[in-house]
Formats: structure tokens, sequence, C-alpha cells
């Protein structure tokens, strides 16, 4: 049985299903990927596929059971529980890979701007496309093409973005007050132990993460990749500019329930 598998947009058609496996196609720093991934399962971390080979091109990777939150979202999507235990398993990778040998030519992704540079070993994607769900319970991040040594704000601001939402949006496309987004952010801080004094540093991260994904995007449909295209036309750089306004408005609010 093979199956293109939906959710992702880089790769877009292009990531199969064959049985109980995955099949996505190489990069140039894929060995290094799959290095992490052997590092994983060596040090007993369940929440990520386990690397099998490389066949024709592509990595082969297990087949996690469950689903990706794809939209409309269910109004589960929006239960603090579930924040909170994203928030767990991403602290569980990166404390995973805190005892992984990051080596100088690893080659990882190179897009963490400047001011988050750090030496946690990052997912650097975590969209809700890349967190496998099983009874609405986080199992698995995927899609490690991202992987990059950065701070743990960036990554946290990262899945914010995605996981809170950071648009005031709740559930069935009703609002949310911004005191509910912030309790939001802060039960995500809690999970994840981002310690205080860290927190305050979160915001900007968010709002360096939506100018990045911004100026990408456009070199993505200049480029002439068509599904990032389709994104644009769907919307996408509207969306980025009402998340910025609307995090720049309630900052002072956000901030305070954050930290
Ligand atoms: N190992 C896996 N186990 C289960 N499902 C998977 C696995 N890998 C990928 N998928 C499914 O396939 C979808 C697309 O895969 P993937 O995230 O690798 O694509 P992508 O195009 O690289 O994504 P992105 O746009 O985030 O870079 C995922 O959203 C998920 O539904
Ligand atoms: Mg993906």
């Amino acid at each position: 049985m093979t199956e293109v598998l939906a959710g992702g947009a880089s790769n877009y058609g292009k990531v199969l299903r064959v049985g109980e496996t995955v099949r996505r196609p190489l990069r140039p720093h894929s060995p290094a990927v799959h290095r992490l991934l052997r590092h994983l399962e060596d040090v007993g971390f369940v929440g990520a596929p386990r690397f099998l080979g490389v066949v024709d091109g592509h990595e082969v990777l297990t087949f996690v059971d469950g689903e990706v939150l794809l939209p409309p979202l269910p109004s589960w999507a929006f239960d603090s529980s579930l924040l909170a235990s994203v928030a767990r398993l991403v602290r569980a990778f990166h404390d995973a890979c805190a005892s992984f040998p990051v080596l100088a030519d690893d080659g990882w992704d190179q897009r963490t701007p400047a001011r988050w540079s750090g030496s946690v070993l990052c997912h650097g994607d975590l969209v809700r496309s890349n967190v496998v769900l099983r009874d609405r319970r986080p199992v698995a991040l995927i899609d490690f093409d991202l992987v990059a040594p950065a701070s743990r704000v960036w990554e946290i601001a990262c899945a914010l973005r995605h996981w809170v939402p950071l648009r005031g949006e709740g559930p069935e496309g009703a609002a949310a007050a911004p005191f509910v987004t912030g309790e939001r952010l802060r039960a995500f801080c809690d999970a994840y132990g981002l310690p205080a004094a860290e927190r305050p540093d979160v915001l900007d991260a968010v709002l360096d993460a939506e100018d990045l994904q911004l100026r990408l995007l456009r070199q993505w449909v200049a480029a002439g990749h068509e599904e990032y295209r389709r994104i644009w036309e769907a919307g996408a750089p509207d969306r980025i500019a009402a998340r910025v306004h609307w995090v720049t408005e309630h900052r002072a609010l956000l901030l305070a329930a954050m930290t």
C-alpha cells in the first residue's frame, strides 16, 4: 500500500506512506538528522519516528499511528491539557537531545535569526502538522528537516504561534480574549519549565518568527513553489499581519500573564 500523506507544505505531495513506513525526500543535512533519530532511539525517547534507512533518495522512517491537527480545528484543539502536553513533549525532546554530540559539519538549517542563536538542539518547525496525536494527546514530533541549535525561547515562540494560537482566535472561530491567550502562553511556559527570567523575551521572538515566516514565504513563492503559492493566495500574509498586530496591541497584558 502506497499513499501520499497530506499535512505538510514544503514536501507537498512527496511524503509517502508505504505500509508501516514513511518515505521523505532527502536533504543535504539528512545524515545529521538520521544520527539524531538514532540517538533519540538509543536514549529511549519514544516521541519521534525511528530511522530505518535510505531508499531511492528518500529517508525511510516508521509511520507513527495517529493524526495531525489540520483545519478546520475541532474544539478540543484548544484544550489547555493538550497545550500543556505538547509543551512537555517539546521539553522531553530537548532533554533527550542534550546528550547528542553536535558536529561542526552537521550542516543544520541556518534560518534562525542571530539574536536567537543558542546551544539547545531545537526541532525548528513545531507547527500542528508536525505533531502526531493519539487520543487527543501528542505522541511524537515528526519532520526534523529544520532541526538546528538555537535558544529554547526561539523554539517555544515558534510553537506558541501555532499552538496557543496567537491571533486572538478561539474554538469555532470565536475570538479569544487577550486574558485567555495570556493564560495559554503561561500554561505552555509552565508545562515546558521555562524559567521566569527568559519569559520576557518570548514575544520578541514571536514577532521575529512572524517576520521570518513572511520573508521565507515570499522567497518560496518567487522560486515557484506551488503549495506555498496556494498558501500565500489563501491569505497567509494577512494572517501573519493580524498576529503581529494582535500581539503588539496586547503585548503588556500578555507579558504580565506570562511572567
Ligand atoms: N513518521 C510519520 N508518521 C506518521 N505520519 C507522518 C510521518 N511523517 C509524516 N507524516 C504525515 O505526513 C504529513 C506530511 O509530512 P511532513 O511533515 O514530513 O511533510 P513536509 O511537507 O516536509 O512538512 P512541512 O511543510 O512541515 O515541512 C504530516 O503532517 C503527517 O500527517
Ligand atoms: Mg511537516
